[in-house]
């Protein structure tokens, strides 16, 4: 179903399905991927996400038809970045419980991709496993040059500021509460609409986030697939003097290009950028007492070789109603085995009375122990319970991984680190009584 936004740009509906679109009347080759001569004079390229075997539910490839085939550029060469890496080993991985401020918007000129820099990790795009973690903050839009990461797909999560994410595949329009996914190897050109920007970017080396299954829930709810929208065939036919930014094996290399490479003029298949927003999200969560895992929040996953264990989750705390009775309403104190990085777009967390900011981030790692502050604890212990809360204009967020995040040097050395965070739970005082077994 063509949707059509405010701006004017359109998009197709549906999670993962066979798109086929085009922006020249009969530009799409019809029953056939590459046939002798294409239509109007343009070249058939496959862009394959997922192994050509790989099962019919998982596989992932698009057929582009374009002006001019992606080999053409000249040569990569390294650009040495103090900000960009995917070395997640350069210090030790403190089991501290970590919290940042927002970054600062910069003073310099400064595009999404200057503008990006990389706080955590784990894993190693050459394994296709794990992820990077990223901080943006810019000002400009990306003029005369373009940017793909060949280590992992985009999953951006902006907090401040609209974005115009320019790909091959079409055009995207996300704002603060709207997420995208830019799959690997997409080619794009980062534009502010607003004056400034700010974000968080998951890089996933491995399997493709999906839409997770939903078991007991049912055929409805969570993530619905048709409120996620993949841009419809556009491309632009400019020469000229143009950069191409590629991130490889953790590293940014430069290219010169004479000509836009966004320039598919029609596209058919499933490997396409995409966006959602957070907002049309239907929460679930207990109506009697107790509350599920945050696993009852997740919007997208990427699975890992073990059955049930995801890679990555991403997973949302947006507003709701909480009824549950006679229970502690925030989440309780835990440890667990995965490790958590969380973000906040808007408003405050109900864990947290202060200090966790729009456009923070905090990082909970494997066995290190978190939960409420001593004053959400005092205010959530005390609660009448029998009537119910509700939690509005707020949006936190988490990319949970199976595996340790290991913060990068910027993240533990910036000042943005708040060096006081563990004091939030030192204020919980001990309220053990062996003569009270009431509580
Ligand atoms: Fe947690």
């Amino acid at each position: 179903m063509m949707t059509l936004s405010p701006a004017g740009l359109a998009y197709e509906s549906g999670f993962g399905n066979e798109f086929a679109t085009e922006a020249l009347p009969g530009a799409l080759p019809v029953g056939q991927n590459s046939p002798q001569r294409c239509p109007y004079g343009l070249y058939a390229e496959q862009l394959s996400g997922t192994a050509f075997t790989a099962p019919r539910g998982a596989n992932r490839r698009s057929w582009l038809y374009r002006i001019r085939p992606a080999a053409m550029h000249r040569p990569f060469e390294r650009i040495p970045s103090e900000r960009i890496t995917s070395d997640f080993g350069q210090v030790a991985t403190p089991p501290n419980q970590l919290r940042w401020n927002p970054l600062p918007l910069p003073d310099a000129p400064t595009d999404f991709l200057d503008g990006l820099i990389a706080m955590a990790g784990n894993g190693d795009p050459h394994a296709q496993l794990g992820c990077g973690i990223y901080l943006y903050a810019a000002n400009r839009s990306m003029e005369d040059r373009f940017f793909y990461s060949g280590d992992g797909e985009l999953l951006i999560v902006p907090q401040q500021g609209r974005l115009r994410l320019a790909t091959e595949l079409g055009v995207l329009e996300i704002e603060p509460l709207e997420i995208a996914v830019i799959p690997r190897g997409v080619r794009m050109r980062v534009e502010l609409i607003d004056a400034a920007a700010k974000g968080y970017v998951c890089e996933n080396f491995g399997v493709p986030l999906r839409l997770p299954d939903r078991g007991p829930i049912g055929a409805n709810g969570l993530a619905n697939p048709r409120d996620f929208l993949t841009p419809v065939a556009h491309y632009e036919d400019r020469e000229g003097d143009f950069e191409l930014v590629a991130k490889f094996m953790g590293n940014l290399w430069s290219a010169r290009i004479d000509h836009s490479p966004l320039d598919v003029v029609a596209w058919h298949g499933n490997y396409a950028p995409y966006k959602y927003d957070l907002r049309r999200f239907n929460t679930i969560g207990s109506i009697s007492f107790d509350h599920p895992d945050p696993s009852i929040f997740l919007v997208l996953q990427s699975p890992s070789d073990t059955p049930g264990v995801d890679a990555i989750d991403f997973v949302i705390f947006p507003p709701r109603i909480l009824a549950m009775e006679h229970t502690f309403r925030p989440p309780w104190f835990h440890r667990n085995v995965a490790s958590e990085f969380m973000g906040l777009v808007v408003g405050a967390y109900d864990a947290k009375a202060e200090g966790f900011l729009p456009g923070g981030a905090s990082l909970h790692n494997s066995m290190s122990g978190h939960g409420p502050d001593a004053e959400s604890f005092a205010r959530a212990s005390s609660a009448d319970t029998t009537q119910v809360e509700r939690i509005r204009d707020t949006m936190a967020f988490m990319f949970e991984t199976r595996c340790v995040i290991r913060p990068t040097r910027f993240a533990l050395e910036t000042s943005q680190l708040q060096a006081e965070y563990y004091r939030c739970w030192q204020g919980l005082a001990k309220r053990f009584d062996p003569q009270r077994p009431g509580g």
